[in-house]
């Protein structure tokens, strides 16, 4: 994205806080049924689809591979659009006529290059300022020990990725980071590989492939951290993407930030190897409550309840990482208005995301009155109850400028996010949301 795409949004601190969300298609959900169900046999429906900008560049893309995809809107508020996907197995995908744009995409791009590692054409894969800058060495080495041809910018560790076919043969791969991406982008490189593939995990990390790869009845078994796929041919299958936890965890943290408020989120995926965010606000003191816990298309889903909560600083490191790194962010808000240190340790990972989140959370929160340090691996902030106000911006990055919109909800004045509608990366309509719970845009 760039800047002159940015429009800014004015949040204004509601007296009370009260209202019900729907939480958004789940993004990692949305962009696996896609690709899968692209390189699988038959033809499959995803209902629910994430509206934002990602997965559109993820169709986009399997459009310019040659795979058929009718995308047509729901009929129903709140719930996403409707996908009918026509897979010709992996065999099926065509040589694009241009490079193929991953957009913003982290998702996209890593994952597709496990799919495009070894077909029998050039296809060259690029993105956006922000996706250029991150790391793709750590894709395309395994890719390349399975037999992959890549090469790529910055000695083959930067998009633009150009691939160039090979015989793909299986490997044995200790993931150097516990990366839900890298682990996808092999194991789907492994559907198409002689013999077995297996991927060891440091820990523990989203396992929405290897639960989809399974119900589309790919030979996958997992075992102590060790998960090993079989070449296979993969069937279409429907999908029903429950809403997005990540979205929900800002709505989570307003609810239990505010001093006066009581929200419902709708339909949430609580997905274990997603929902270390209620873990670690619930050990905040956060009043959270799971309604209606139920399992759609073998994912959990509930509706959650959060009110006002007198909040405490808590320590964050290990294996709960992977299980909420994309919501560091939003649990910085909470830190915040905690009383006392809230320490994040071993999350280095998110200094390359599609911003430097390190930085920019402690940036914002330094400029908004919050005492708080960035280190290498983490981040300290001395939560003391309250966040100033003022004019702040996400540095272009979804998560970041969300964030800032919640800090809106609960600061002791109005914060105006300069680049408010990078949010359409996962969430379209979080500025809706927010007025629609009384934060409205003073614009
Ligand atoms: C994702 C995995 C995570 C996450 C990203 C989505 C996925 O990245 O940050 O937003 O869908 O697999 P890593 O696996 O690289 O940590």
């Amino acid at each position: 994205m760039t800047s002159e795409h940015f429009t800014p949004f004015t949040v204004m601190p509601p007296a009370k806080l009260r209202g019900e969300v729907i939480a958004p298609g789940d993004k990692s959900i949305s962009h696996r049924a896609a690709m899968l169900n692209a390189i699988a046999n038959g033809s499959a429906t995803v209902t629910n689809f994430s509206p934002g900008d990602d997965c559109t560049s993820t169709v986009e893309l399997l459009r310019a591979l040659g795979v058929e995809i009718e995308r047509s809107p729901s009929e129903q508020i709140g719930v996403g659009d409707t996908l009918v996907v026509h897979g010709n197995g992996m065999d099926g995908l065509r040589r694009p006529h241009s490079d193929l744009d991953a957009g913003n995409s982290g998702t996209t791009m890593r994952l597709m290059s496990g799919i495009l590692a070894g077909r029998p054409f050039e296809a060259t894969m690029t993105g956006d300022a922000s996706l250029v800058t991150r790391p793709m060495g750590r894709i395309v080495q395994p890719l390349k020990m399975m037999g992959a041809d890549i090469t790529g910018a910055h000695d083959d560790t930067r998009a633009p990725l150009h691939f160039k076919g090979g015989e793909l043969a299986g490997i044995d791969y200790a993931l150097p980071v516990a990366s839900a991406q890298l682990k996808s982008a092999v194991l789907l490189a492994g559907v198409r590989a002689s013999g077995e593939t297996t991927v060891r995990e440091p820990a523990k990390c989203r396992d929405h492939t290897e639960r989809m790869l399974s119900a589309m009845g790919a030979q996958i078994r997992s075992e102590n951290g060790a998960i090993t796929v079989t070449q296979s041919d993969i069937s279409a299958a429907d999908v029903e993407v429950p809403g997005d936890v990540s979205s929900a965890a800002f709505w989570m943290v307003a609810g239990i930030c505010h001093s006066d408020a009581e929200v419902l989120i709708r339909n949430v995926g609580t997905n274990p190897t997603r929902s270390g965010v209620i873990t670690a606000l619930r050990e905040m003191g956060g009043d959270i409550e799971l309604l209606d816990e139920r399992v759609v298309a073998g994912e959990p889903v509930a509706d959650l309840l959060a009110r006002s909560s007198d909040l405490k600083g808590i320590e964050l490191e290990g294996d709960i990482i992977p299980l909420l790194i994309d919501e560091i962010p939003a649990i910085a808000v909470a830190a915040a208005i905690a009383n006392g240190k809230t320490v994040i340790r071993d999350a280095t990972e998110l200094r390359v995301k599609e911003t430097d989140r390190i930085a920019a959370t402690v940036g914002w929160l330094q400029g908004a009155g919050v005492k708080s340090e960035g280190n290498d691996n983490g981040m300290v902030i001395h939560g003391e109850g309250r966040i100033g106000g003022g004019e702040f911006n996400g540095r272009g990055d979804h998560r970041i400028a969300m964030s800032l919109g919640v800090a809106g909800l609960v600061a002791d004045n109005a914060i105006t996010v300069s680049d408010a509608s990078c949010s359409s990366i996962s969430y379209p309509t979080f500025w809706n949301e927010i007025s629609r719970l009384g934060g409205s845009d003073a614009d």
